[in-house]
């Protein structure tokens, strides 16, 4: 079977293709500020499933579609039936006899891979229980934004060690940040390899020092029958304005949204100055963008990046 170009975890890309990616995200981004038309995609259509609900995720890819000149389908995991009504991977042979890429938020990430195993066009990952990749270049996307660099930059993530945390890790790992986690016993990130990343169980001395916290929802989307045991076990990891004030005098607050404010963030720092979550979300849109043409339209990459200083 021909091995395709996927973007399904952020380990699938070198250094050199992540930055490459992140130059053309700020390249679109640029290009979209400044209203200037870019029709790479005319023509393509992405297919989007979801499992799981979205805000983000389903309609910054829209839009990024539309912008970029093509089209994208909202398809019901539910009514397509993935896995009950069709095998996965004939619902990938089928829809690779009709779209250009598929973007996939499914409950299990082995289903992602089954699919892009069967797949003859692009699978993108829109989020799986293990990982959340795309969420992870828009946000090195804004960190880039904040702090115009990534290497040598302390990332602190406070709370579950959960599929946010896994692509952060993996990302940061390749691209040089220093990456401390701090969540308590029993919700350390899962992942495969060893990827360089601090455990700190204590918050406050986590904290100290980070250019960049970030935290994510105790509670995952399928995880909701957990949720009163990890309110209590999460209740000394809350991002608190007292805890961000051990940080980095420039440190930015960072989440990749829906917030639960009260539970792992409070409203006082969602609100607050240093809170970057609103240009965040912003971002998952360029960075897919750039992700969708270095999939569908990579030639036109090195036409933008020129443009970014
Ligand atoms: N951050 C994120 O993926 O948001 P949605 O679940 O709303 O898509
Ligand atoms: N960890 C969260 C992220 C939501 C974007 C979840 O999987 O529900």
């Amino acid at each position: 079977m021909e091995i395709k170009n996927h973007f399904l975890c952020t380990n699938d890309y070198s250094a050199d293709e992540l930055n490459y990616i992140l130059k053309a995200a700020q390249a679109l981004k640029i290009m979209h500020k400044k209203k200037v038309p870019c029709n790479y995609l005319a023509g393509k259509v992405l297919g989007m499933i979801f499992e799981k609900p979205s805000n983000r995720t389903r309609i910054s890819f829209e839009v990024g579609m539309y912008q970029s000149g093509g089209k994208a389908i909202y398809i019901k995991a539910s009514e397509i039936g993935l896995g009950a009504r069709e095998p996965v991977a004939d619902i990938a042979r089928v829809l690779s006899r009709y779209l250009d890429a598929v973007m996939i938020r499914a409950n299990s990430h082995d289903d992602i891979e089954e699919m892009a195993r069967f797949s003859s066009i692009p699978i993108i990952n829109g989020l799986s229980d293990k990982y959340h990749p795309c969420q992870a270049v828009a946000d090195m996307l804004t960190i880039l934004d904040f702090k115009e660099r990534l290497e040598g930059i302390n990332l602190c993530y406070i709370g579950d060690g959960n599929n946010v945390c896994s692509s952060l890790i993996m990302i940061s790992s390749i691209l040089g940040i220093n990456m401390t986690v701090s969540c308590p016993e029993g919700y350390d990130p899962v992942l495969d390899d060893n990827y360089k990343y601090k455990l700190v169980r204590n918050p406050e001395q986590a904290v100290t020092g980070a250019d960049v916290v970030y935290t994510d929802v105790w509670t995952s989307m399928g995880q909701e029958q957990e949720r009163s045991k990890r309110l209590q076990d999460f209740k000394k990891y809350t991002v608190t304005e007292d805890l961000i004030n051990l940080a980095d005098r420039k440190a930015v607050f960072m989440h990749c949204l829906p917030a639960h404010r009260g539970e792992e963030v409070t409203d006082g720092v969602m609100e607050g100055k240093k809170s970057v979550v609103f240009d965040q979300a912003e971002n998952r849109m360029h960075a897919q963008k750039a992700i969708l043409l270095k999939l569908l339209a990579p030639q036109f990459i090195d036409d933008i990046s020129g443009i970014v200083k």
